[in-house]
């Protein structure tokens, strides 16, 4: 992570907008075991399962909005989905079901700060990845988490840079709102999951 450049006006803008948000993820009860050493393989299958839903939401809306603005920006090769999946299938668990329906606006300054969510939650990821590592007990599935391993830093430089170049100012405003929203349902969707029974390993 050596020579990050200054962010930029809108990396700033988003930053901010979703600095207070962000902690209610990070230090959300359904996360917040990803990054304790006590970790068990059920609350690690209780936060993949409660976090399908919202990125499978968001995704269909990026591959739906790039299907009508073709050439744009290949997310294809940046989905995290199959890794999720691949990781519950793993474990043998199931989707918390949707409950909550994420919608935007149909313009690029949503798309940005979409992206922004979904690309920064790479380098959480990150930082859960190396949690899981020391983890005393055997490996756990974690395709989702390593995300694009050390690729990560530059793919979310590539992604910033982006954004920069695609995103007129005057939709700024639209792409804070856009991310502010997509945390905020997230945050949404985990408090409906943490309530009782609603996830818990498969029988
Ligand atoms: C336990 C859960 C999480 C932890 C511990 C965590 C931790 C972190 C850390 C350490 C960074 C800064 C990385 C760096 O600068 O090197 C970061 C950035 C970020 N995270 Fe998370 N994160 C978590 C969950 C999430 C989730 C669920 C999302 C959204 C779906 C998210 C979105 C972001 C974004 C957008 C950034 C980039 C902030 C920026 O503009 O610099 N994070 N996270």
């Amino acid at each position: 992570m050596t020579n990050t450049p200054p962010p930029s006006e809108l990396h700033r803008r988003l930053r901010q907008a979703t600095k207070l948000p962000h902690h209610f993820l990070d230090h959300h009860p359904v996360l917040l075991p990803l990054i304790r050493s006590d970790l068990s393989i059920v609350q690690y299958g209780d936060a993949l399962a409660a976090l399908h839903d919202i990125y499978a939401q968001a995704e269909a809306w990026v591959l739906e909005f790039l299907a009508q603005n073709s050439g744009l920006f290949d997310y294809d090769s940046r989905r995290k989905l199959p890794a999720l999946e691949a990781d519950l299938g793993a474990l043998r668990r199931s989707p918390v079901e949707n409950h909550i329906i994420f919608a935007a606006s149909p313009t690029i300054g949503s798309l940005i700060g979409i992206l922004y969510t979904l690309e920064g939650s790479t380098l959480g990821g990150q930082f859960i990845a190396r949690n899981l590592n020391e983890l005393p007990h055997a490996a756990l599935p974690m395709r989702f988490f390593s995300g694009y391993g050390e690729l990560t830093w530059q793919r979310w430089q590539d992604f910033l840079q982006f954004a920069d170049a695609v995103c007129p100012i005057d939709e700024y405003e639209r792409a804070t709102a856009a991310a502010v929203s997509l945390f905020g349902t997230l945050k949404t969707h985990l408090d409906w999951a943490s309530w009782p029974n609603q996830i818990g390993p498969a029988n």
